[in-house]
């Protein structure tokens, strides 16, 4: 069964699903505020680095199923089923989660409804949102109560979202237990080709839908910042962490995904959830039971501060006037997302100790420029390291992850390489004659 549906947003998220609705056979249109995206994606081109995704935008557009707008008129006309794809940042000096453009969709939505419609939210919100934003769509739309609001949260990964949202571990769906719509109903079609392939259809309450999403990612995050303490204790007491990685993972319980010590983690999701998280735990009075992630945000920022002190002993003891050669911008590997990237604070925070810092990204560089102007950028990794003292390797794309150390060593003025993502085969270039260094492993 066709759908017509609008998605509001066209980032990473929204952006990936409009394309993926229609590549299930849906009538999708994608909406957005951002007159310069649209025109992108109208012409078949993705505004950010995502393996995949162009060729389902393609297409999509050239089959006619995925067209785009910025009127809301002609989303409320067209689609009955309404998807809520825009971004939740952090509040600037806050915790707390920014819910402006979230809100911004139901308010000019919800007055155009005059026909009965779903909503499905996918953003990551503070749980209650939902509840508050199905009373609000209610109240606003001359379809009153013919208007449904669910929240169907996103699991998506960058670098992998085109495979996350057609091939889903589960979909969770959270509706109004008390006064419930349609929305279970609608969700069953518009998913039907992965629920006929039987992925996980988890229908609870809103509050608990909310929280799966929330949870989750405090989960992986307190799985990064787990083993990225034990290499802390790791360096203090001369163990490797990537074998206790390795070893602990067997055990299934604990598993091996996630156990990725390093420089930590960043992005647009992890660290901004988790302190929304916290402050959302505040406002219930349940501050307590998250007290645990301020301190999995702090080990995070410490892995930072950590690479940094690693980059200064191996100039010698001071950065002043070293040359700096930083091998990765993006948050991880496949993506060209700099939110918060552990790469990019690293190599500002070396820059600031006074170091001449020249960064490379195979895909980032754009975004890294318009975020750290002031750091030097270089057009490949041979250009980024001529006459360096330090190579540090801090987004481990597979270019970076093969690098030929014997080749590297030709252009550089000191073979010291720290590998922040402990990605380099160590026995390889302690061979070619380098010093190695990785995070949570003896010298
Ligand atoms: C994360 C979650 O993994 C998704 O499930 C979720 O849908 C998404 O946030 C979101 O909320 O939208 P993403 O931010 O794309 O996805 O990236 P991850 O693959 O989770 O990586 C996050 C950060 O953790 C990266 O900086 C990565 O380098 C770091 N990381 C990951 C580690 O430091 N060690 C690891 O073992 C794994």
């Amino acid at each position: 069964m066709t759908c017509r549906i609008a998605v509001f947003g066209t980032g990473y998220l929204g952006a990936t699903h409009a394309a993926c609705m229609a590549e299930l056979g849906h009538e999708v249109l994608g909406v957005d505020v951002d007159a310069g995206k649209l025109a992108k994606l109208e012409s078949g081109e993705v505004p950010f680095y995502e393996p995949g995704l162009t060729e389902v935008l393609e297409r999509n557009l050239e089959a006619g199923r995925l067209r785009f707008t910025s009127s809301y008129a002609d989303a409320a006309e067209f689609a009955d089923v309404h998807f809520i794809g825009v971004g939740t940042p952090q509040k600037k000096g806050e915790f707390a989660a920014d819910l402006t453009y979230v809100d911004s969709v139901i308010d000019q939505l919800a007055p155009l409804l005059t026909e009965p419609a779903v909503i499905f939210g996918k953003s990551t919100v503070p749980v209650g949102t939902a509840e508050r934003l199905r009373a609000r769509a209610r109240q606003l739309a001359p379809a009153g109560d013919d208007v449904d609001l669910a929240w169907n949260p996103e699991f998506l990964r960058e670098g992998y979202a085109v495979r996350d949202t057609l091939h889903p571990d589960r979909v969770v769906l959270g509706v109004d237990r008390a006064l419930p719509g349609r929305a279970v109903e609608v969700a069953r079609e518009v998913y039907s080709q992965l629920l006929d392939e039987e992925i996980p259809f988890i229908v609870t309450d809103l509050a608990t839908a909310e929280l799966v999403k929330t949870s989750a990612n405090a989960f992986l995050a307190t799985k990064i910042s787990f083993i990225n303490a034990m290499a802390e204790v790791c360096e203090a007491s001369g163990a490797d962490v990537t074998v206790l990685a390795d070893a602990i993972g067997h055990d299934a319980r604990i598993g091996r995904r996630f156990l990725n010590a390093g420089i930590g983690f960043g992005g647009g999701c992890l660290p901004k959830d988790i302190r929304a998280f916290m402050a959302r735990a505040g406002e219930l009075g349940a501050d307590q039971a998250l007290t645990f992630l301020r301190e999995v945000d702090n080990i995070n920022m410490r892995r930072r501060s950590r690479m940094v002190e690693l980059a200064r002993d191996a100039a010698g003891g001071s950065l002043l006037g070293a040359r700096v050669s930083v091998l990765g911008a993006a948050f991880k590997p496949d993506s060209d997302d700099v939110r918060d990237s552990p790469a990019l604070n690293v190599a500002g925070q070396i820059q600031l100790q006074g170091a001449a810092v020249t960064v490379y990204d195979p895909q980032a560089m754009d975004n890294s420029r318009r975020l750290f102007p002031t750091l030097n950028y270089a057009t490949s990794t041979l250009e980024a390291c001529a006459g360096a003292d330090v190579v540090l390797v801090l987004t481990e794309w597979k270019e970076f992850r093969e690098l030929n150390p014997d080749v590297l060593g030709t252009v550089v003025r000191g073979k010291v390489v720290l590998d922040g993502r402990n990605c380099l085969d160590v026995d390889r270039w302690r061979t070619a004659g380098w010093q190695y260094r990785g995070l949570g492993r003896a010298a």
